[in-house]
């Protein structure tokens, strides 16, 4: 009888569906966005005009699974709230099979069969994982980037997943902070094009297609900068601050057509995101246009008693919902009172009802009132999961996101038939290369380097020579012994991966344990050292980085790392990335980024005192933004301007020629920045506004040209209006930030 009602309900409502809508879509014009986002979805209305008030409130809940739990369990039973339509969406399970079962109690067995929503922490891959996010930012290339999450996606799909909570949009200048590893960096520009790249790829352009998923933008907002790095603590800065260097990303993905948004943990000038009215409805809905819904982070809602702006549940329930918090991820808090706050009015009904239209509304796009099961395949999932091609990808994005940070003499890459002696507590672990929020991952599928080195050199000796954590140096003296008679030492060090990721916060960003001792002591015997660091945060590796001849940062490169790594030391790949995001030379220069201000005492005289600089230690940092060495060497000639000057909707083109100057083909990532030397409020020393990825052979030379718009001066002006300012320009292109040849230009109004 229910399910005959069901039937028919759906068929009436899916008759009247099939018509384009025009009232949809503000957010951006981006020509990616997937074709069904302009539809109008009659269903939608349709099932609102019949739900109860319960029914409502059950599509804002979503409850984790049992399979995966990420984050503190607060209730058992999820399979029975979806039964009795308590609860519309549920994440942390997957699998074509597990998720079919679980969709056909909400079609067969609810009243109006309303199809669940099922969401995963798809952040670097599914099940082929690929570098972690800090990493695939260092490979500058959008594109690639692009592809990954298309893997992802077509990999979560198949799985059984319409949903992945990606991408993190974070900017982060807070090495301390675990989840710097998540986000792209430092900076707002390249961390847009990676924002909008990842949604394209999840997304790509048709979101009924059961290949893609839908993304969620996170953590809204600001959320990569707690106070001292600790994870959750407060964040606080200036609108404009927030406005300049924090929310381009995220507004990027929103242009970019992402479905969702989550509300970050933390608070912002005193109000918890998570009922941020300012942020979820006055920016995001009001001023970006966003259409789609708002989910909060894990237990979010429930936090806000800690925060102490609620007094229970209930309020915080309550303050999130009308704030613009559409649905409660895991607090339990909608289920227990969002029903009698809309009775007695302290929610409004148009309130919920907009709420439960947009979730209803992205559950339409993607197709699952016209298909349920559209996700659950199980032949596709044995047939797209952890593919040839899928596997091939990785390995290129890891080599890609790989930055070669030193290599003096050239000592690499090295050759295949030396004797190479493997040294350190990370090369045999095949675990830590998958790094935190692995998805689906599986370490069975991935090498250690170890292993892959083995596979690449003639002759190979190992010995791990101490812990990663602990003390203890009883390892050093077989370390040594290894070591004499090789011609390189592949010393492997790092972080292990558990150290990064939420609730993975640290006070020093030194190597645990032992590890520079056993670098110290390896170095001592003579033999030429290459470091392969492993981790998640700009290091401090001030002490490593002199000791060693060569160091090549690999992140935690994913489940074809190991590979990655050894064809780059190897030279059947060259390492292709170039930083994200700035190294210290020690935790005092925190934060550091390269788009600092001037000052009003900028340290220009080298024995000044009263001038902005440390007593102890120098202002620059030991890498710089942007920088990273190949196998190769470039040269620049001067940048060239079309003109001197433009103005409002005009433009000019710079054109810089870059040529290789080494002895191996190599690509370098030519990187323009801009000074605008007075404003009505003070200016970055430098803001990164183009770049490209170029391969060139042996002494060819490129001409590079990037087109400079008003777009690219707009800042936020004093009286906070966004926008250009008349004025002089400084136009920097280099290989990496600390470029300091320039070429100027006006802009007139
Ligand atoms: C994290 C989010 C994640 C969510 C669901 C939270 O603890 O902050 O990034 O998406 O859990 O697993």
């Amino acid at each position: 009888m229910k399910k005959s009602f069901l039937c028919i309900f759906v068929l009436l409502a899916l008759v009247s569906c099939g018509g384009k809508g025009s009232d949809k879509c503000q957010a951006g014009d981006d020509p990616a966005r997937a074709a069904n986002f302009d539809r109008s979805y009659p269903i939608v209305d349709s099932l609102l005009r019949v739900m109860t008030l319960e029914e409502k409130v059950g599509q804002l809940v979503l409850y984790t699974s049992d399979w995966d739990v990420t984050g503190p369990s607060i209730r058992d039973g999820y399979v029975d709230d979806i039964r009795a339509g308590r609860c519309g969406n549920i994440f942390n399970a997957y699998t074509a099979a597990y998720t079919r079962q679980l969709q056909e109690i909400a079609v067969n067995e609810t009243r109006l069969g309303i199809p669940l929503l099922f969401g995963y922490d798809v952040i670097h891959g599914f099940r082929t994982i690929f570098p972690i996010n800090l990493g695939i930012s260092a490979s500058w290339d959008p594109a690639l980037i692009e592809e990954s999450a298309r893997v992802a996606a077509r990999e979560a799909a198949a799985a059984g997943l319409h949903w992945t909570y990606s991408p993190m949009c974070d900017i982060c200048v807070e090495p301390r902070w675990g989840r710097i590893s998540e986000g792209a960096g430092e900076d707002a520009f390249l961390g847009s094009a990676v924002a909008a790249a990842m949604v394209h790829g999840y997304q790509g352009t048709d979101l009924e297609n059961p290949l893609t998923i839908a993304a969620c933008v996170k953590h809204f907002a600001a959320y990569g900068a707690p106070h001292a790095g600790r994870d959750y603590n407060t964040v606080d800065m200036s609108e404009r601050w927030l406005r300049e260097f924090y929310l381009p990303p995220y507004k990027a993905a929103v242009d970019a057509g992402a479905q969702t948004v989550m509300a970050s943990f933390n608070e912002l000038d005193g109000t918890p995101a998570t009922a941020n009215a300012h942020l979820l409805t006055g920016i995001l809905r009001n001023e970006w246009g966003f259409d789609g819904f708002v989910v909060s982070d894990y237990t979010g809602i429930m936090e806000m008693i800690n925060h102490g702006t609620s007094a229970d549940l209930e309020d915080a329930s309550i303050q999130a919902l009308n704030a613009g918090n559409d649905m409660d991820m895991q607090s339990g808090g909608y289920s227990e009172f969002l029903k009698k706050a809309v009775e007695d009015g302290r929610v409004s009904r148009k309130t919920l009802d907009e709420a439960v239209r947009r979730v209803l509304t992205v559950k339409a796009r993607l197709g699952l009132f016209e298909d349920p099961y559209k996700y659950c395949s199980e032949e596709r999932e044995a047939a797209e999961t952890l593919t040839q091609e899928n596997r091939i990808a990785a390995r290129t994005l890891a080599e890609e996101s790989c930055v070669l940070l030193k290599n003096d003499f050239n000592i690499l890459p090295l050759d295949k038939r030396s004797r190479v002696a493997v040294i350190g507590p990370l090369a045999n672990s095949a675990d830590d290369l998958l790094g935190t929020w692995r998805g689906a991952g599986r370490v069975e599928d991935t090498r250690s380097i170890l292993d892959a080195i083995t596979e690449c050199a003639g002759q190979v000796v190992y010995a791990q020579g101490c812990d990663v954590e602990k003390a203890g140096q009883a390892g050093f003296r077989q370390a040594e012994n290894a070591v004499r008679g090789a011609h390189a030492a592949v010393v492997i060090l790092g972080e292990p991966c558990s150290w990064s990721g939420e609730a993975a916060s640290r006070t020093s960003i030194k190597l645990p344990g032992e590890q520079t001792e056993l670098l110290r002591c390896i170095a001592g015997t003579g033999v030429p050292v290459v470091l392969v660091l492993l981790n998640g945060r700009p290091l401090d590796i001030s002490e490593e980085a002199a000791l060693a001849d060569a160091v090549l940062e690999a992140w935690y490169p994913g489940t074809m790392g190991a590979e990655a790594v050894a064809r780059l030391l190897f030279g059947d790949a060259e390492p292709g990335g170039r930083l994200s995001v700035t190294f210290p030379r020690n935790l005092g220069q925190v934060p550091i980024y390269y788009y600092a201000k001037n000052t009003g005492r900028p340290y220009v005289h080298p024995d000044a005192k009263y001038e902005s600089r440390y007593l102890d230690c120098e202002n620059t940092p030991l890498f710089p933004f942007g920088y990273g060495l190949t196998y190769t060497t470039f040269s620049y000639g001067k940048a060239e301007l079309s003109s001197g000057s433009f103005g409002p909707g005009g433009s000019l083109t710079a054109k810089v020629t870059v040529t290789n100057t080494g002895s191996r083909e190599g690509t370098e990532v030519v990187q323009l920045y801009l000074r605008d030397m007075v404003g009505s409020v003070t200016r970055p020393l430098k803001m990164l506004r183009g770049f490209e990825r170029i391969t060139l052979a042996p002494g060819e030379s490129r001409d590079v040209t990037f087109e400079i718009t008003p777009g690219d001066l707009a800042f936020w002006r004093k009286d906070m209006t966004f926008g250009c300012e008349a004025g002089e320009f400084r136009l920097f292109v280099g290989g990496n930030s600390s470029v300091e040849e320039y070429v100027t230009f006006t802009y007139n109004e």
